[in-house]
């Protein structure tokens, strides 16, 4: 949504209509398409159903004035007055049943394009690039796709099933008042809804601002309640409850405040559109007075214009209401279109094929790639993993190890040079087919909030029971699910919070198993975790890589020993090369990256022996300093 605007003004809400209505109108649904039709004409029927109901009031008033003119073609059985009093309930219960079919009707179109809407814009999301969703918080994104349906809803409901119908009601009007009475109605009418609708649009104006100010403040004070009851503990600690109090009451007040001008304003709206119209029904009744007392109209006509405007007072009351939503709608849905049209940065290419893994072979061929064209991460590398064989990548953090694994995986493209597998160029080939040869082992695994077996199974979603129980041995984590009281059906909790680090990382691994790809990278696939735990995943690693062309990037040099090639990568470029052996006895980047290793290692492990042993003295027997 980098280029587009946001904007809310008059004239999108006829594109957003426009672009709603394939949603509206399926091209493939006749049952919606019929729903929508019948809709209307429920809608179009009520509405001149309506219209008799101020009609049927005046011959009942007629009838007990003694005057009854009724048209002809009123039935005679209506002719007395408790008959019409009774025609004239009757239809505006059938008016009433008529506009509830009416949106029965019409919820499941509405349901149905809120649906399809969601499901677009939820694939949209996946296609999108990895930039795009590292820029980007989660929350935000499920938010836009939260308030765009709503807003779909609202748009649908309010311009479809009222806006609608109130300027059809307002034509009818108009018309009747027009044939009927003379033109000086219909502009009586026309001055006042103009006028009304002219106050209720300024004043709603100036309560979205009042408001936007109260739902802040709102948010403010939640906020600042929950984050307090989160930080309990540290409250206590620090005896600041008398603090922690006040700073919730003074959001407090600002929420009291803006809550109490919402409701002040909209007293001066509800006055402020009540002057308007009472005046205009003023006028128009005082007319109507006028005529009855020179005899140019009957009692009749009197109450029916009077029931005529009330009658229209009803959807004028819900105008400044429609008006808000309608503007709050708009601009939810522009930003969930404004999502659907952000191009996908890696695309298929028209005729890209599906890739043919002959043997899994890997070649790096001077590749040059930047995230930003000001900042290149990786200057000409070029190397070859050949078929079964394993290759390190070593180097410091922030080398490019990673981003040659994207690269691999072609969640972007490289800007000079190419990434092969069997020969063929990965921005030739079918996303899908590149990855689903490809395993991925990475330093954080993150996990679904789901059981264990499901987080296993999602390396190959039709796996057996008993295969996901053989993946989870071979990665070393059988034994401990079974040890679990609910076993492979344990809740792994929050992005996997409930598990231990190596624990998530044998998971990762049992998944990858199951996945059995040709191809398979392992990016710091321990170096999380201690080194005692890294030594036990080790095992299940090495199972795992055997016979497979195998890319691991390790910060950790004690793990790469047996790889067939390391590569040393260094501001961009490969410093050194070779295998460990070679490169120990080069003496150069790699082997003082080696012996500062062992000192740490060897360090470490002193530690861990001294805990293991108890002998912790000389850190817990320390003097507390005095103050
Ligand atoms: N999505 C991104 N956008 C911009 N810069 C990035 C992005 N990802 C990584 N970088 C930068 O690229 C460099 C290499 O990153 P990476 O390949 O992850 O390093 P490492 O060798 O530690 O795995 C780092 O300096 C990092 O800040
Ligand atoms: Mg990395």
């Amino acid at each position: 949504m980098a280029d587009k605007t946001v904007s809310a003004d008059s004239g999108s809400l006829f594109s957003t209509i426009l672009n709603l209505w394939p949603y509206m109108w399926p091209a493939d649904r006749p049952d919606l398409k019929a729903r929508v039709v019948w809709a209307t004409v429920f809608l179009v029927v009520a509405k001149l159903i309506l219209m008799l109901v101020p009609y049927f009031f005046k011959w009942a008033t007629d009838a007990l004035d003694g005057e009854l003119n009724a048209p002809s073609y009123i039935p005679a059985i209506l002719s007395t007055p408790v008959m019409l009093v009774a025609a004239y309930n009757v239809v505006r219960i059938a008016q009433l049943g008529l506009n509830q079919l009416r949106d029965a009707l019409f919820a499941k179109v509405g349901q149905h394009a809120v649906r399809q809407l969601a499901y677009k814009t939820f694939v949209h999301l996946h296609d999108l690039s990895l930039r795009f969703h590292l820029e980007r918080r989660t929350g935000g994104l499920s938010r836009i796709i939260e308030r765009g349906t709503k807003g779909i809803e609202t748009i649908v409901r309010f311009t479809i099933l009222n806006t609608v119908p109130t300027l059809l009601e307002f034509a009818l009007t108009a018309i009747i008042f027009a044939v009927a009475y003379g033109w000086i109605y219909v502009a009586i009418i026309a001055v006042t809804v103009w006028l009304y609708t002219w106050f209720t649009v300024r004043a709603s104006d100036w309560r979205i601002a009042i408001r936007r100010e109260m739902n802040d403040s709102d948010t403010d004070a939640n906020t600042k309640a929950i984050d307090s009851l989160l930080n309990f503990e540290t409250v206590k600690y620090f005896n600041n409850e008398a603090m922690e109090a006040r700073r919730f009451d003074r959001s407090m007040a600002r929420y009291e405040d803006a809550a109490t001008k919402t409701w002040t304003s909209l007293g001066w709206l509800n006055f402020g559109q009540g002057v308007i119209f009472g005046l205009g029904m003023m006028v128009a009744m005082g007319i109507s007075a006028w005529e009855v007392t020179r005899g140019s109209q009957t009692l009749g006509d009197f109450v029916f214009i009077n029931a005529m405007l009330m009658q229209l007072s009803i959807p004028l009351n819900f105008i400044g209401f429609i008006y808000r939503e309608i503007r709050q709608g708009l601009t939810d849905i522009e930003q969930m279109f404004d999502l659907l049209d952000v191009p996908a940065e890696v695309v298929d290419k028209p005729g890209a094929k599906p890739l043919e893994i002959r043997e899994g072979s890997v070649r790096f061929e001077n590749v040059h790639f930047a995230y930003d064209p000001s900042r290149p991460i990786l200057k000409g590398i070029s190397f070859d993993i050949p078929a079964g064989k394993t290759v390190a990548v070593v180097g410091p953090s922030g080398a490019g190890k990673s981003t040659i694994s994207r690269l691999l995986f072609r969640f972007y493209d490289v800007q000079q040079g190419a990434v092969l597998i069997d020969g063929q160029d990965v921005r030739d080939l079918k996303q899908e087919s590149l990855r689903a040869a490809i395993g991925m082992v990475p330093q954080d695994t993150v996990l679904f909030n789901d059981t264990i077996a499901y987080n296993i199974r999602y390396g190959r979603p039709d796996a057996t029971e008993e295969e996901v129980r053989r993946a989870a041995e071979l990665a070393q984590i059988g034994t401990f699910i079974e040890s679990l009281p609910e076993g492979y059906r344990t809740m792994v909790g929050e992005r996997g919070l409930k598990l231990s680090g190596g624990e998530k990382q044998r998971v990762a691994i049992a998944r990858t198993i199951l996945k059995a790809p040709p191809i398979l990278i392992l990016d710091e696939a321990t170096s999380a975790l201690d080194t005692h735990t890294e030594q036990e995943i080790q095992a299940a690693l090495d199972l795992v890589s055997r016979g497979r062309t195998t890319l691991v990037i390790a910060h950790r040099l004690s793990t790469v020993i047996g790889a067939d090639e390391i590569i040393v990568l260094k501001e961009g470029l490969i410093a050194e090369r070779g295998t460990h052996r070679q490169l120990l006895a080069a003496g150069g980047l790699y082997a003082a990256m080696w012996d500062r290793q062992r000192e740490a290692t060897e360090a470490e492990e002193r530690l861990r022996r001294a805990r293991e042993t108890d002998d912790m003295g000389v850190v817990l027997r320390r003097p507390i300093p005095a103050y």
